[in-house]
């Protein structure tokens, strides 16, 4: 596996693969990989023949009290990881490659709507990061199919109705969360989690799974939502937010809908803010 850093070098290569014929699969990252995003490239490689991965830790998605400066870097365990899952080219740019005009004066995308709420509305501006960066890489790698965490499940939604919108002829594919034995998603801010932090952060997986079965038993959204604050604030977390919202949109739900819906957690267990999800069956 070749690393560049330079986006025409990494270009040259993809398009003689593209020339050959191949089938491009990108998967986008901000490194310090783990099995999470090692699923995401697992997955890339059953719809494309050469798989490209970007690290680049996006200074416009962090807010200004955010954890941009402390976001754990580990480029040669990331370079490992990644040849060893037969990653085909690994693109980590400097900001200056992607932000050439400078980051604060960059073009930028906005995504209405979707990028505006639940995480949007906690953490202004982190969408409109997401997607301009997003789309800059995808206009780079020029990929045929893009595969994305279904742990961000947002972040998710606000990709499809970008590609969608700005007609890139991308496929973008969701890969199904990774999970730690307890039930905590995989992420690389789980390494905030300090001493009996790490143990108490299997209340979001657990809180999830009791909203989807109290559903199931008729209770009303409200009494589910308010239950789950309940419990993740008794096991020492604050949360931002524990909803039920319709999956296609995350819009809110009538009082008796059921089908097509997700249940939503953001909390925060000592310095590390966590986010999951689960879509909730009939
Ligand atoms: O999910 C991430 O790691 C980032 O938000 C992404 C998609 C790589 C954009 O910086």
């Amino acid at each position: 596996m070749d690393t560049f850093h330079a986006a025409a070098d990494l270009g040259a290569r993809v398009s003689a693969w593209r020339r050959a014929g191949a089938r491009i699969g990108f998967v986008p990252t901000m490194g310090n990989l783990h099995a999470g995003h090692f699923s995401l490239v697992e997955l890339a490689r059953t719809r494309a023949d050469k798989i490209v991965t970007s690290v680049f830790v996006n200074p416009t998605q962090f807010g200004p009290n955010e954890d941009f400066a402390s976001y754990p870097r580990t480029l040669a365990q990331d370079q490992a990881g990644l040849a060893a899952h037969r990653c085909d080219a690994l693109f980590v740019p400097a900001v200056d490659e992607m932000y050439p005009f400078g980051a604060a004066a960059s073009v930028r995308v906005e995504v209405p709507g979707i990028a505006e709420i639940l995480e949007g509305e906690l953490r202004p501006g982190h969408f409109t990061g997401v997607a301009t960066v997003v789309t800059k890489l995808f206009n780079l790698v020029q990929p045929d199919v893009a595969v994305f965490g279904q742990k961000d499940y947002q972040q998710l939604l606000v990709i499809r109705r970008m590609t969608e919108d700005l007609c890139l002829p991308i496929e973008i594919l969701a890969a199904a969360t990774q999970r730690e034995v307890d039930g905590l998603a995989m992420s690389s801010r789980n390494q905030y989690l300090r001493g009996e932090e790490r143990e108490r952060a299997a209340v979001i997986h657990r809180t999830l799974c009791a909203m989807r079965d109290q559903l199931r038993t008729g209770r009303t959204l409200a009494a589910v939502e308010a239950d789950a604050h309940t419990a993740l604030a008794a096991a020492g977390s604050t949360p931002d937010y524990a909803t039920i919202r319709r999956a296609v949109d995350l819009s809110v739900p009538g009082p008796s809908e059921r089908g097509g819906l997700i249940a939503l957690i953001a909390t925060r267990l000592g310095r590390a803010r966590l986010i999951d999800n689960l879509l909730l069956d009939r």
